[in-house]
């Protein structure tokens, strides 16, 4: 059902609250499982996953640390600039250690091709990659999140930490942008 936002635009729910919620459960679960009698870094990617990493981290079941990795994201486009810029580096070396990379959607794929070989060039013991959203029909390079929360459309989304030009990063399901608003 439609539902409206600041700058009146609509938004359309593309994924409910509740079952965000639970599917974030299920992939801590994931992990927790996987890296069982391990401890990780967990690397959020900023901006777009901040919301997500705060709520999957919560029901992670092993010792943790976590990271945080900016990069530059679209820009005020819709469209990806096929550039990513580094804006924050991680504080710690990663070096020998168990590492979960953590981002918010995976469109084109060029972030997270460009995030894993730049990690992976520090020698983690481990490199496995979690996103939220996949949109497999965007992919231009060839990578493959281990852990996907949705396989979604080649669509545009915004809310739970997702934005378009800054905006609706605070809503607390993701939605899309209905046409002609
Ligand atoms: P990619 O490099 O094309 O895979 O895009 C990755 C980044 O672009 C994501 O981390 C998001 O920040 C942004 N992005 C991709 N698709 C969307 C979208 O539908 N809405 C908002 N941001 C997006």
């Amino acid at each position: 059902m439609p539902t409206s936002d600041e700058d009146s635009k609509k938004i359309n729910i593309l994924i409910p609250e509740v079952r965000l919620q639970q599917r974030v459960q299920e992939l801590a679960q994931e992990i927790s499982h996987d890296f069982k009698g391990k401890e990780i870094v967990a690397i959020c990617i900023l901006k777009g996953s901040f919301v997500f990493f705060s709520d999957v981290i919560r029901h992670l079941d092993m010792p943790m640390t976590c990271e945080f990795l900016g990069v530059s994201s679209y820009g005020n486009k819709m469209v990806s600039s096929g550039e990513v810029k580094v804006t924050l580096d991680l504080n710690e070396p990663i070096e020998g250690k168990h590492v979960v990379v953590f981002e918010d959607i995976v469109d084109s794929g060029l972030t997270l091709n460009y995030i894993m070989n730049t990690l992976r060039a520090r020698k983690p013991a481990t490199l496995k990659s979690c996103s939220l959203l996949f949109k497999p029909d965007a992919l231009k390079v060839n990578v493959d999140p281990d852990y996907v929360g949705f396989k979604i459309e080649n669509q545009f989304v915004v809310g739970y930490g997702v934005d378009l030009a800054g905006k609706y990063r605070g809503l607390p399901y993701i939605g899309y942008i209905e046409h002609g608003h």
